[in-house]
């Protein structure tokens, strides 16, 4: 079965070639995600009984680069977007008082576990799971029939405003915010980066009337105030970024992405080295994507998720977290590293692959070793 899976994923592959043209040059990080799941299709031919069988080859999942979808295929998931904005919340209102919408209670569930969620154990399926419900919430409840799209940011770090992603046109994530002058941006106690050409609100593209609605608990954008309280409170603002070509050069090129993968055999280094080493200076792959967008909410590592970007950004963090596991699937399929907050501040005992990953309203609680290979436990997805 599992070879039958893998099969069909590669014939996927052939099949989408003539779709291909178009795309962007395949480059280094798809070669290692073109060997990974080569190697992913040999450790399974290999060991038929080691994962889920629910997950066959008729319902697997192929999430894309963003640049890849044609026109409609874009407009197909800006639109459940959208739609995720409309319908009513279920967050308990005594709990998240300012949730206005579907699209909220995944933001306040963010916001909620954030110091429990980074540089902790659970931080790739935490997210990994978070990004999925998400892709769930958009197919079940608003119709969309593709998967979640993801953004390769090392295709487009020389220029990412002019990028498919953020070019502002309407098959776009919409464009930068308006110019407003504004001081550098301090995305650690170690590195400010320098004001960009945006700072003010999204005027153009499929998000320009977005409402944010939660946060900012930690804002770095310069002006725009913490919200009181725990940043669950009403607090309607429109979506502003000031879209970094430094944060891009500085942490997402190729070879940030490349040396990332294939020089951190061991999850303690990959997880740390792709969050960042503040203090050397590096904000890693999963900085330099936050930070390339920033803004508010995107510069707000509490309530990032409010920028529809985050969920394209995250889904590339899986992805190149898929890619690694792949590299070495015999030995990275059940790892885990961390503890239970952030940094290990307060200190508290090591994360094991028993504990329950969480997500509130979002999806039912799953034991975090059943998080750690998307074609078992809860997933059937893999990335082209
Ligand atoms: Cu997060
Ligand atoms: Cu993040």
């Amino acid at each position: 079965m599992r070879v039958s899976l893998i099969s069909t994923a590669l014939t996927a592959l052939t099949l989408l070639v003539p779709a291909a043209r178009s795309q962007p040059t395949p480059d280094e990080v798809d070669d290692l995600a073109a060997i990974g799941l080569k190697n992913r299709y040999a450790y399974d031919a290999a060991n038929e009984d080691s994962r889920s069988r629910k997950c066959n080859s008729s319902i697997t999942a192929v999430r894309r680069e963003w640049g890849s979808l044609s026109k409609p295929e874009r407009r197909k998931y800006i639109d459940a977007v959208l739609c995720l904005m409309q319908k009513p919340p279920i967050s308990d209102p005594t709990e998240v008082p300012g949730a206005r919408n579907r699209y909220d209670d995944f933001l306040a569930v963010h916001i909620n576990q954030t110091l429990s969620i980074h540089a902790t154990g659970n931080f790739l399926t935490w997210h990994r799971y978070y990004v999925w419900a998400y892709e769930q919430a958009l197919r079940n409840e608003c119709g969309y029939d593709g998967y979640q799209p993801y953004w390769a940011w090392n295709k487009y770090a020389s220029d990412p405003i002019n990028s498919p992603i953020f070019d502002g046109s309407e098959y776009s994530m919409s464009g930068n915010g308006e110019y407003v002058k504004h001081n550098g941006t301090p995305a650690t106690p170690w590195t400010i980066i320098p004001p960009g050409p945006g700072g003010g609100c999204v005027v153009t593209g499929p998000f320009k009337n977005m409402t944010v609605n939660l946060g900012p608990v930690n804002p770095t954008l310069d002006g725009v105030p913490a919200q009181q309280g725990n940043g669950l409170n009403y607090n309607p603002r429109c979506l502003r970024r000031d879209i970094s070509v430094n944060a891009s050069m500085g942490w997402t090129k190729t070879s940030d992405v490349t040396s990332l993968i294939e020089e951190n055999g061991d999850i303690y280094w990959f997880q740390t080295v792709m969050q960042g080493e503040f203090e050397k200076g590096s904000l890693g792959v999963h900085g330099g994507g936050h930070f390339t967008v920033s803004g508010d909410p995107g510069g707000d590592f509490f309530a990032s998720p409010g920028d529809p970007a985050f969920y394209l950004h995250h889904a590339m963090i899986d992805r190149v977290f898929w890619i690694w596991q792949n590299q070495d699937p015999k030995n990275r399929l059940d790892v885990v590293s961390g503890t239970l907050t952030i940094n290990n501040v307060p200190p508290t005992r090591n994360t094991t692959l028993d504990d329950e990953v969480n997500l509130g309203v979002l999806a039912p609680p799953v034991r975090l070793g059943d998080l750690l290979d998307t074609t078992g436990g809860p997933f059937c997805y893999i990335y082209l």
